[in-house]
This record gives structure tokens, sequence and C-alpha cells, in this order.
């Protein structure tokens, strides 16, 4: 089996004790990942810090560094989109698009390295000021933590350290537990492409392990995490005044109004609440359908899912493949089970074989329900309807989340209605929730998080904006 080393300090290091790494289609271990004590987590932020403190590398050579990446990333397409399918489950043409994004991703960035400035600020205006000059310059905030999750095992890592880089920090990164070994691989690009050593160390374990000790580690002065709203708020609750962009939660809702266009409205939902078996935190989880359109969306929604190819990840034409693991699929199921139990009703799928549950449709549902009011993460879609498009909005803004979220309208006057009124970080007019490219800000309100993705907008948060005032006397 394949075993990979832990990144500290530009070297890979061995340890005492290492994880099996399972194909997530067959469940069945194919390599073996070192994990990292509490010696090598204290290493690794003591790498980042001094290469912090002592290797500032200049915008230009930061660069030049994450564009020799992301062209060493392009060749390597193919061998970095297979290993996302081996270690997540994610169908091929998925882990491919990945792949293309993680390059847009870490190309952004480079391009932002040169465009970090700050502005002149006219204290000259203030009476006793006139003597002085000031600016403002944008500098990196120090040793950056970063903990990413499984759904996008490359580029929700490179949307991590692709900017930290570009802004001029140093990064420890905890990848997934159940997906190391891309984040691993890019580790080795980065080495490839001449980065310094302690500007990017990855270390492999659990949560409660290694990421609970880079929570309490005072050298890191900036977190930034992916992952579930309970993890996002016991770090906003234990790292008292540091730095955080959190990407947490959401169940992403698109509304159908009266006026959609319903073919295209059914196509794009069927596509964008399965893709990755709905594992993505902007995967289409509640569609409020307009109760004039309801049975001939449900119609057509229900015969674009059966179009939709389930199975085998590493087959090029899958749509829907495995979840991370049974447990997940066993605990969606659990979910769907107890809704049904509730009055709802299944309208397509429902069936569970190992990790690979069906695309799954419920009706009859409500906000009581996990189903409705949770993310559920898993390929399952609940139909709510309504009959007036403010009670609509109402529904959809009674969420504790507010990640992105979709309407399907061809009426100009509801879609800016409804763009002005959900409480969201992202909305898409004629687009479902799932809609993401890498330069735009990303992020969200209430429980979804804190911050925004994006490396323009990351940057912004892993730089501190520093004043320079000068007083300047009459030459002589
Ligand atoms: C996420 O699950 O938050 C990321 C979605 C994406 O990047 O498409």
């Amino acid at each position: 089996m394949e075993e990979f080393k832990l990144y500290i300090n530009g070297e890979w290091k061995e340890t005492d004790s290492q994880a099996e790494v399972l194909d997530k289609y067959t469940q069945k271990p194919f390599a073996l990942v070192h994990k990292a004590s509490e010696q090598e987590v204290g290493d690794a932020v003591t790498a980042a810090d001094e290469a912090f403190q002592e290797g500032a590398l200049s915008p230009y050579e930061r660069f030049e560094i994450l564009k020799r990446v992301s062209d060493l990333l392009r060749k390597k397409k193919e061998e970095f989109a297979k290993m996302i399918t081996k270690e997540a489950g994610k169908p091929l043409k998925q882990a491919r698009t990945e792949i293309d994004r993680a390059i847009q991703t870490i190309e952004l960035s480079a391009e932002e390295a040169k465009r970090i400035n700050g502005e002149g600020v006219p204290v000259e205006a203030a009476p006793g000021s006139e003597n002085r000059m000031a600016f403002t310059i944008r500098v990196p905030a120090g040793v950056v933590g970063a903990i990413s999750p499984f759904n996008f095992p490359l580029n929700l890592v490179c949307h991590k350290i692709a900017p930290a880089i570009a802004a001029g920090n140093a990064v420890v990164l905890k990848p997934a537990s159940k997906t190391p070994l891309t984040a691993l691989k890019l580790a080795a690009l980065f080495h490839e492409a001449g980065l310094p050593k302690g500007f990017f160390n990855v270390v492999v374990g659990s949560g409660a392990t290694v990421g609970n000790q880079m929570m309490e580690d005072e050298r890191i002065a900036l977190y930034t995490f992916t992952g579930s709203t309970e993890v996002g708020m016991k770090l906003k609750q234990n790292t008292g005044m540091n730095k955080l962009i959190l990407e947490l939660g959401n169940n992403s809702p698109v509304i159908i109004d009266k006026h959609a266009n319903i073919d295209k409205a059914a196509e794009n939902t069927a596509a964008k609440s399965f893709a990755f078996a709905g594992q993505t935190c902007i995967s289409v989880q509640r569609l409020y359908v307009h109760e004039e359109v309801r049975t001939a969306f449900e119609e057509k929604f229900i015969e674009a899912i059966k179009k939709l190819n389930v199975g085998d990840p590493n087959d090029s034409e899958t749509d829907v493949g495995p979840m991370i693991g049974d447990e997940e699929a066993e605990g969606a199921l659990a979910w769907i089970e107890e809704a049904k139990s509730e009055g709802a009703k299944v309208s397509h799928g429902g069936n569970r074989e190992g990790a690979l549950l069906e695309p799954t449709v419920l009706t009859n549902v409500d906000e009581s329900m996990k189903v409705v009011s949770e993310e559920v993460f898993a390929p399952v879609v609940c139909i709510l309807p309504f009959s007036d498009i403010k009670e609509g909005i109402r529904e959809v803004n009674k969420s504790k989340y507010g990640l992105q979220g979709g309407i399907f309208t061809q009426d100009v006057d509801t879609a800016f209605y409804a763009a002005k009124n959900v409480q969201i970080g992202g909305f898409m007019v004629n687009d479902s929730s799932q809609y993401r490219v890498d330069l735009m800000p990303y992020g969200g309100v209430k429980n979804s998080g804190w911050g925004k993705e994006g490396p323009k907008y990351t940057i912004e948060d892993m730089t501190e904006e520093r004043l320079i005032v000068m007083n300047l006397s009459d030459p002589s």
C-alpha cells in the first residue's frame, strides 16, 4: 500500500502511528497515511512561525511560486482527479472539474499577490496635522491555521492555502482525516515549485487531537475552517481575539416561482441537488415550489433525476456516486425514515446500498423535520409548496442558515424582490444555489459562517491594515 508522510518544515516526516485511507466506493483501504502527534503539530506551527518571522517573500516571488504550482497541477490533472475519486468517492467527471477550479483558485491568488495595496489617508485635513502625510499598507496576518473538509479535498484546500501564501502568510493545514492524500500531493507541488521551507505544513489527524491543539496554539494568528456549524462555533468560542474565516453549514433553498421556465428549472435543480451525492454546502435541499406549477415541476424534476447515472464514481459517465462513508449514508437514511414516520412521502429514491444512497425526493414535509431544518449533506431534497412569493421568501428566511440560494422566475419584479429580501450570502436568479466560480465572494450569514472565500476577499481577511503617518518638517 502506498504510504503518505506528513509535510513539515519542507520535509516529509514519518511518525509512529498510521491510518488506513479507504477507497470510498469499495470501502477498502488503498493507502496509509502517517498521523501527527502533539510533537508534529507543535513542530509544524514552529516551522510556520519561523518561516513567517524570518523569510518574507516578495509579492512577485509569491506570484511566481503560485503560478508554478498551477502549471504543475495542470500537468498532473488526471492523477489528482483519480486520487480525489478514490479517497472521496467523487465521480470522476466532477473530480476533473474540481482540478480545473483549483487551477483557477491558485492562479487568481497568484494574480492577487500583485494587487495587495493600501490607500492614502488625508490626515492633513485635520486641524493641527497640516505637516503630516499618511497612508495604509496591508501586511500579512501571520501564521494561518487551516482546517479543510472532505468534500473538496483539493479546491477547498486551495481556497485556504493559495490566498494565504499570496498574502505572505505561513500555513499549517489539517486536511479532513477521511481525505488527507490530495492535500499531501498538493504540498509536493508547492515543494517542487520552490516554496521555502516552513511556509506550508500539512499535519494529519482528527479534529479532537490535531484540530484542538491547533485551536489552542497562540502562535496561530488566523483560523480558516470549512465544516460543520457545530465545530465552527467551537472555534469561534475558543479562539479569543484571533481572526476567523468560517464556511459552515446550509440547507440551501431554491424557489420555483409560478413564472419559472419549468423545464430549465427541473433539469438544473436535478443536477445540482445530487452532484457529489449532495455533499456540498450549496447542494439544493429545500425546493419551494409555487402551487400553480407544482405538479408540472415535480413530474419533470423526477424525470430529470431518473436520467442521472448512479453508481461507480470511477466511471466517467457517473453523476451520483457514494457518500463519504456507510455511516453517513445510514445517518441520512435515518433522517428520511424519521421524516416518513412524521408524515413525509418519498416521491423518488429512499434506498441505500452501503454508502450509496439513491437520489431521494421527499414531499409532504415541513420545517419541524430535520430533513428540512438541518443540513442533511446527502442526496436528499424536500419539496415545499407555497402560494404567494412573499410567503415563500418568509419560509426561506426561517432557516438558521444563509449561505446560498436561488430562484427560477422569468418575472423581473419577482426576481428583484426575492434578491432583496432573502437573508443569504449569495443569491442566484435562474440558477440553483449550487452555482460557484472561484473568483466570486463566497460565504454566508447567520449560522452559515463568517468572512468570505474567493482569493481577493480571503486576502483582505488574511492581511491587516497598517497605518503609517509621516510627521514632516521643512527641509533645511
Ligand atoms: C462547499 O461545499 O462549501 C463548497 C462548494 C463549492 O466550492 O462548489
